[in-house]
């Protein structure tokens, strides 16, 4: 959906032409980066990476494995919970594995450090993470994300697969959210 038939976007951030370059640049990064260095597992993080999920993929000139994880997020407010819950865990064996974990935004960084944690326990041969957005402003737990494609401020983004309350995810750029909707929600 183009953004300006959307009255809750109050601007674009980065239009989806930029989002395709910087998503081609990381596609080459891990490229270099898991060349020769064995089975490599990319971990979508349902749903808001789902879009970036699929166009990082396709940017990745080597051969990869691709799975799922959904995990407890914001409900239907705009200030997280604290607790991370797996509702959908993955399908594969990831012992041994390396693992590239693709997450929408880092805010506080609860789910990621949780989800690395995770990861590790499985006796996975490595994990690293490759995020669209990073809000570092919020960070209450330290995260080490590889693979950045931008850096965002301290507002509530969505498009580009985030939501706000499940919508908005299919806006094509990514987007700050009118103050108005979700300050009604809280
Ligand atoms: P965390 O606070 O780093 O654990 O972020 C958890 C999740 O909150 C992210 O994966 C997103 O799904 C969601 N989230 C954080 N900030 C935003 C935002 O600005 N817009 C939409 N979703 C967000
Ligand atoms: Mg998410």
């Amino acid at each position: 959906m183009k953004s300006n038939l959307c009255d809750a976007v109050e601007k674009v951030l980065i239009p989806k032409s930029e989002i395709d370059k910087r998503i081609e640049e990381l596609g080459q990064e891990i490229t270099e980066e898991y060349r020769d260095k064995g089975e490599l597992i990319v971990v979508g993080i349902l749903r808001g990476a789902a879009m970036f999920m699929s166009n990082l993929t396709l940017n990745i000139d080597l051969e990869v494995g691709i799975d799922f994880m959904a995990v407890s997020s914001y409900g239907h407010s705009s200030e997280s919970s604290g607790t991370v819950r797996i509702i959908k865990d993955l399908e594969e064996d990831i012992a041994g594995k390396n693992i590239l974990i693709v997450e929408d935004i880092v805010d506080s960084g609860r789910t990621l450090s949780y989800l690395v944690r995770n990861l590790m326990d499985r006796k996975a041969k490595s994990v690293k993470i490759a995020s669209l957005l990073d809000k570092p402003e919020r960070r209450t737990n330290e995260v080490d994300v590889q693979f950045k494609g931008f850096t965002v401020p301290n507002e509530f983004i969505v498009g580009y697969g985030l939501d706000f309350a499940q919508q908005f995810r299919n806006i094509e750029d990514i987007c700050i959210l009118k103050k108005s909707f979700y300050e009604k929600e809280i």
